[in-house]
This record gives C-alpha cells, sequence and structure tokens, in this order.
C-alpha cells in the first residue's frame, strides 16, 4: 500500500452529493462571505494592530496589513479554484487526498487540527479576558482563568486560577448552536457580524475627526528610535515585522472552504465567499489601523494603552465618546464568538470528511437524526477545544494556530500546481491566475511568515505533527476506506 495512494476526484464529487443523506446545501454567496468575515475579524484586528504598531511598524501597520493580505491573497486564489472544482467538506485536508496522497492529506488534517479547535480556545480565553474587563474585573480571578496562571493582589493576597469558566460557557454556547444547524448557525453568524463590522466603522467615521496629523509622522519608525535598532523593528523590516504579528487577523478566510458541501451553488458562490471576505476585511482593517494610530500616538500602545487598545485611544483621546468604548467592548465579544463559531464548525467538518474517509473512527460522521449536523463530533470537539481553553493559558495556543495555517496555505498552493499538471482535464470553474507564479509565491510568502515564528512554538509544533503520524499509522492507515 502507497502512501501516496489517491482518492479519486471523480468518486469524491459523487461522494458530496451522496443522494441527500449527506450536509444540507443551505448557504449562499451572502452567507458565505458573511461566513469568511465572521471567522477573520477579531482577537487579531482587536488586539494585535496595537501590538504591531509599538513594536515594529508604527503608522505604517496599514502597509503591514497589506503585505499580510496580500499573501493571503496567494493562498486565497488557490483555495479559490479548489473549492469551486471539488466542492466537498473538508477543505485543504480533501484538497490534498486528491492531489498528493494520503499521507500528505493524514497531515494536512492533523495541521488542521491546530488551526481550528487551538484557534477557538485561543480566542474563547480572549472572550473571557473581554467578559471580565466589560464587568469591570468583578469576575473572580479562580474561575477565570487556568491553574497555570497566578496574580497578587492589591491587598497582597496570591490568587490561583482554578479554570477559565467563562471560555468554557461560550463553547458550550455556540457548540449547541452549531447542533442545532448550519442554517441557525449561519443567522446567528449574520446578525454577529452585522454587529461587529458596524462597530468598525462607527469607530472610523467618529475617529477620523480625531486624528492628529503629528502622530502619523514620521509614518514608518525611525531606525534610531530607543528600543528599535533591530531590522525587524522600524522602517520597512518593521512593515514586514508587523505582518507577520497582524497575520493572524486573517486566518478564517479559508474556514469559507470548509463549508463548500453546504453552498447551494459552490462553483461561483465559494470564490466569492473567499476572495469576497478577503477584500473586504482588507479594506476595514487598513482603515481601522490607520484611525488608530491617528488618533493615539504609537508609542502609548506599549505604555497605557497596552491592553483593550481601542477602547483606551476612545477613553484618551476622543473626549465625549464614552459610550464608544463600552460599544466597542460590546462589538469585540460579539466579534470573539463569531471566530470562535466559524473554527468550530470548520473543525468539526474536516473530522466529518476524515471520518468518512475512513482515517478517523466513524462517530465523527455520525449525523443527528433530524438536524443533520455532526454532533457528536461537536461534543467531541467540545471536550478537547474546552479542556484547552479552560485549564491553558491562551497565550499557548495563538502561534500555533498561525503554524497550522501556515502550513495549510504552502499544502494547498503545491496543490494547486501540481492538481494542474497530473489533471488539466477535469473542468474549474474558477482558475487561479498566473499558475505557478501565485503559487510558488503563495509558499514563498508563507514560508518566510513560519521561520518568524519563535522555535519553541516550532518544536511543539513538529512534535504535534509527529503524534499525528503515530496515530496515522495505529489507526488511519488500516482503517482507510482505500483499503477497500
Ligand atoms: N482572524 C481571527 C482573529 O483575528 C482568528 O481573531
Amino acid at each position: 500500500m502507497s502512501l501516496f495512494r489517491k482518492k479519486d476526484l471523480s468518486a469524491m464529487l459523487a461522494q458530496a452529493e451522496d443522494g441527500g443523506k449527506g450536509l444540507k446545501r443551505t448557504l449562499g454567496a451572502g452567507n458565505l462571505v458573511a461566513l469568511g468575515v465572521g471567522a477573520i475579524i477579531g482577537a487579531g484586528l482587536f488586539v494585535r494592530t496595537a501590538a504591531a504598531a509599538s513594536e515594529a511598524a508604527g503608522p505604517a501597520v496599514t502597509l503591514s496589513f497589506i503585505v499580510a493580505a496580500i499573501g493571503c491573497a496567494f493562498a486565497g486564489l488557490c483555495y479559490a479554484e479548489f473549492a469551486a472544482m471539488i466542492p466537498i467538506s473538508g477543505s485543504a485536508y480533501a484538497y490534498s487526498y486528491v492531489t498528493m496522497g494520503e499521507m500528505v492529506a493524514w497531515i494536512i488534517g492533523w495541521a488542521l487540527i491546530m488551526e481550528y479547535a487551538l484557534g477557538a480556545a485561543t480566542v474563547s480565553i480572549a472572550w473571557s479576558e473581554y467578559l471580565n474587563s466589560l464587568f469591570g474585573g468583578r469576575i473572580p480571578y479562580e474561575w477565570s482563568h487556568s491553574p497555570f496562571e497566578s496574580i497578587t493582589d492589591a491587598a497582597g493576597v496570591l490568587h490561583h486560577g482554578i479554570m477559565n469558566a467563562p471560555a468554557l460557557i461560550i463553547l458550550l454556547m455556540l457548540t449547541l448552536l452549531l447542533i442545532k444547524g448550519t442554517q441557525e448557525s449561519a443567522i446567528v453568524n449574520a446578525i454577529i457580524v452585522f454587529i461587529k463590522v458596524a462597530i468598525v466603522i462607527i469607530f472610523i467615521f467618529i475617529g477620523w475627526r480625531f486624528i492628529d496629523p503629528a502622530n502619523h509622522t514620521p509614518y514608518m519608525i525611525p531606525a534610531d528610535a530607543p528600543g528599535h535598532e533591530a531590522f525587524r523593528k522600524h522602517g520597512w523590516g518593521g512593515v514586514l515585522g508587523g505582518a507577520a504579528i497582524v497575520f493572524f487577523a486573517f486566518i478564517g478566510f479559508d474556514a469559507v472552504s470548509t463549508a463548500a458541501q453546504e453552498a447551494k451553488n459552490p462553483k461561483r458562490d465559494m470564490p466569492i465567499g473567499i476572495i469576497g471576505s478577503l477584500i473586504v476585511c482588507t479594506i476595514l482593517y487598513v482603515l481601522f489601523s490607520y484611525v488608530l494610530t491617528g488618533v493615539a500616538n504609537w508609542k502609548e500602545f506599549s505604555l497605557a494603552g497596552k491592553e483593550a487598545s481601542v477602547a483606551y485611544a476612545i477613553e484618551h483621546h476622543m473626549p465625549g465618546f464614552l459610550w464608544l468604548a463600552t460599544a466597542v467592548k460590546i462589538g469585540i465579544l460579539a466579534g470573539f464568538s463569531s471566530v470562535i463559531l466559524v473554527m468550530l464548525m470548520g473543525q468539526s467538518r474536516v473530522f466529518y470528511s476524515m471520518a468518512n474517509d475512513g482515517l478517523l473512527p466513524k462517530v465523527f460522521s455520525d449525523l443527528h437524526p433530524k438536524y443533520r449536523t455532526p454532533y457528536k463530533s461537536n461534543w467531541i470537539l467540545f471536550v478537547f477545544v474546552g479542556a484547552f481553553a479552560a485549564f491553558v493559558p491562551g497565550s499557548v495556543a495563538g502561534d500555533l494556530t498561525s503554524f497550522g495555517t501556515l502550513f495549510a496555505f504552502i499544502l494547498v498552493s503545491g496543490g494547486i500546481w501540481l492538481l494542474r499538471r497530473s489533471d488539466p482535464i477535469t473542468p474549474r470553474p474558477f482558475k487561479t491566475p498566473l499558475v505557478p507564479l501565485v503559487p510558488i509565491l503563495g509558499i514563498i510568502v508563507c514560508g518566510a511568515m513560519i521561520s518568524q515564528l519563535d522555535p519553541q512554538t516550532l518544536l511543539v509544533a513538529f512534535g504535534w505533527m509527529a503524534l499525528g503520524l503515530v496515530v496515522y499509522f495505529i489507526y488511519g492507515r488500516k482503517h482507510s476506506n482505500l483499503n477497500k
């Protein structure tokens, strides 16, 4: 049995239809763009913009967003070709099964767990922090932090975290919603997306009047700024360093492709969903970061404005708009919820596909008799992600999420190039332009961003991938449907 045995493309397309017994096709182009925006705008915009400005790019964080967006666009164009051509649940995992064979597909499925499951855990922990901030810090420390965290309060009493209960609660609520149905989840997602996009636009409009041009001069951090001597911390180098930081803000556009099997007209709507959500978010990000670094000076974001930076900028530089600071916090909570929702959905759809192929136990593909959602998979995922969110500090998972995503981007870009050569005949409703240039640029840009992750993260990531291979040889390979 070859490690590179492939799934047949036509068999795969037939499986997606499954005589109406599979996932329901309920999503239109609008739903898909909303799904993308739902997964994209979150902690990356509201937390990392200020970090990128103060650490590396200064006001030129706007350019960092453009650089990161260009990197994502290369991968996004490749995703769009695949998603329109192979409109089946499972995204990058499914594409690599037809193009690069079973073992690569397994590896990518395993990397996607890092992206979606750990991504959901990370953002649920951030959700818990913002909820506490909205309640004025009234949630007891013990019940909103992991056992690995502790703090000494003003009275000198030491508090240890027990578990992060709010993170667990938001995960439970969203899991219940996902089990109820894709359409229901899509409606709730659309409402949330409306709220968070409205908050972003209101901030841009009101904040514009408070921009102080002095904050934008010079536009890049000068080489002689104290603490910014390193190449990646000033000038154009800082713009690149900032791009690696804000890359997190774009994670999620690929989640649109996990829902391909639930799209009404995937051939037309998948490319619109993927590229459309990427364009909408890039425009909002550039405007938002332009206003944020105009209202407050980038240097403030390493001092008092380091936490809850958007609320800080409003409270300190936009007199008369305190209500907006509260609204922003509510918008951020809503924003985080939809990121978690789409990540959880994406992960359960990847599990669904892997179980359908026999690589994971069947329990991951069992559909609810009434709602036709993979409810058992949703519950297992809740336990796994919930354990992570409740008992592990948030900082651990963020970079692993980026690794899993970039790794998937590289394999998807390579896959497009390979499939053009091995199977030029199958119709492609959407074609990635300039192959192989675009896939090659995608591989280079994403590879460069992986190289910027810290060595500790890379070690854990490769450990996780090695564990995955063990599971594959013990279970997946023996139970694969391709054995039949
Ligand atoms: N792009 C998502 C966020 O920024 C993951 O929260």
